[in-house]
């Protein structure tokens, strides 16, 4: 199966495909706790970087990569002083959108997002935790394999964060998380990653249905249950980076259809396609229209699903 599976859903196709076939632009963002964007820039024009601000997000920024490092051998980024020191994080730029999805939606609200206990429930390596400890009290950084964990301590220890306690359950368990009084929870689920692709080529063939079948419980059962774990009327940012509608707004659909949650409209300044109502033989409640999907032509990223959601 291919990702003409999809052709049906995007705008334009032919445009979708062309950029799925183009090379992923490299990003990263500011560690605003050891850095500032102009420091950053500094060094990283001084050994022959460029550096380009996004215009949705202050923090984040495309590179343009030279072609050799100071001493004549290739130039990697995770080589720089910057990178070394922590103060920059190498990270998609659609994979940004969820920390800055649950500040737009606390905003909006005028609620004191400095005060906020944060659950990331599938948070390894950190990308996402690491973004999120920039703006909350503290965060609750999970994940259910050990292994991956390391990575995830290496990030925050690297960014120097001291705000992040590390778990490690099965996101469809947390058990005694009842207790804790969170705040806002993001939910970056396993999926089947096929809006990877500009990084990713083997994901112009597809992947199994097998392999999705597999994932849509674990998401259903992990977005289920931190929406039981979140305090009333806190805010939850649902990702993933597929196209698929059973991975996305269907998993949305099982909770809303449940009353666990409701669905906020939010705008980052990204173009993005609302959720879809009707995939295959199936019909989602039409809420699921609020939730966004960013396919690659539009903004020149990687594909990325996003809803925020109200427990
Ligand atoms: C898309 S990745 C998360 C990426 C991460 N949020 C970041 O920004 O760096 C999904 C993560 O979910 C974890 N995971 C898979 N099944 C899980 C489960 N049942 N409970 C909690 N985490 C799980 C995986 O180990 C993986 O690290």
């Amino acid at each position: 199966m291919t990702l003409e599976r999809y052709a049906e859903l995007v705008d334009d196709y032919e445009a979708f495909v062309e950029a799925c076939e183009r090379p992923l632009p490299l990003t990263a963002r500011v560690n605003r706790v050891k850095s500032s964007f102009d420091e950053v820039r500094e060094s990283l024009e001084g050994v022959g970087f460029g550096v380009e601000r996004l215009d949705w997000y202050d923090d984040g920024f495309r590179l343009d990569v030279p072609e050799d490092d100071e001493n004549g051998e290739e130039a990697k980024i995770g080589n720089t002083l910057a990178h070394y020191l922590g103060w920059i994080h190498v990270q998609e730029e659609v994979s940004m959108l969820p920390p800055v999805v649950l500040e737009t939606g606390a905003s909006e609200d005028g609620e004191d997002t400095d005060d906020r206990l944060v659950l990331d429930v599938c948070a390894a390596p950190g990308s996402k935790t690491t973004q999120i400890a920039q703006y909350a009290a503290c965060v609750l950084a999970n994940d259910d394999n050990i292994g991956r964990i390391s990575a995830l301590r290496n990030n925050t220890d690297r960014l120097g964060l001291t705000n992040v306690a590390v778990t490690s359950h099965d996101g469809r368990r947390l058990p005694g998380f009842d207790a804790l009084g969170i705040d806002a929870a993001v939910v970056d689920v396993p999926c089947t990653s096929e809006a990877t692709v500009r990084k990713n080529p083997e994901y112009r063939d597809g992947v199994s249905q097998n392999q999705r079948e597999s994932l849509v419980p674990v998401q259903k059962g992990i977005l289920s249950r931190t929406l039981d774990v979140v305090r009333d009327g806190g805010r939850v940012v649902y990702s993933t980076c597929t196209f698929a509608p059973e991975e996305n707004e269907a998993v949305v659909d099982h909770v809303l259809r449940k009353g666990k949650a409701s669905v906020l409209n939010f705008d980052v300044g990204l173009e993005s396609s609302p959720g879809v109502t009707e995939w295959q033989d199936d019909e989602y409640v039409s809420e699921v229209e609020k939730t966004r999907r960013f396919y690659p032509h539009q903004n020149d990223t990687g594909g990325f699903y996003v809803a925020l959601l109200e427990a």
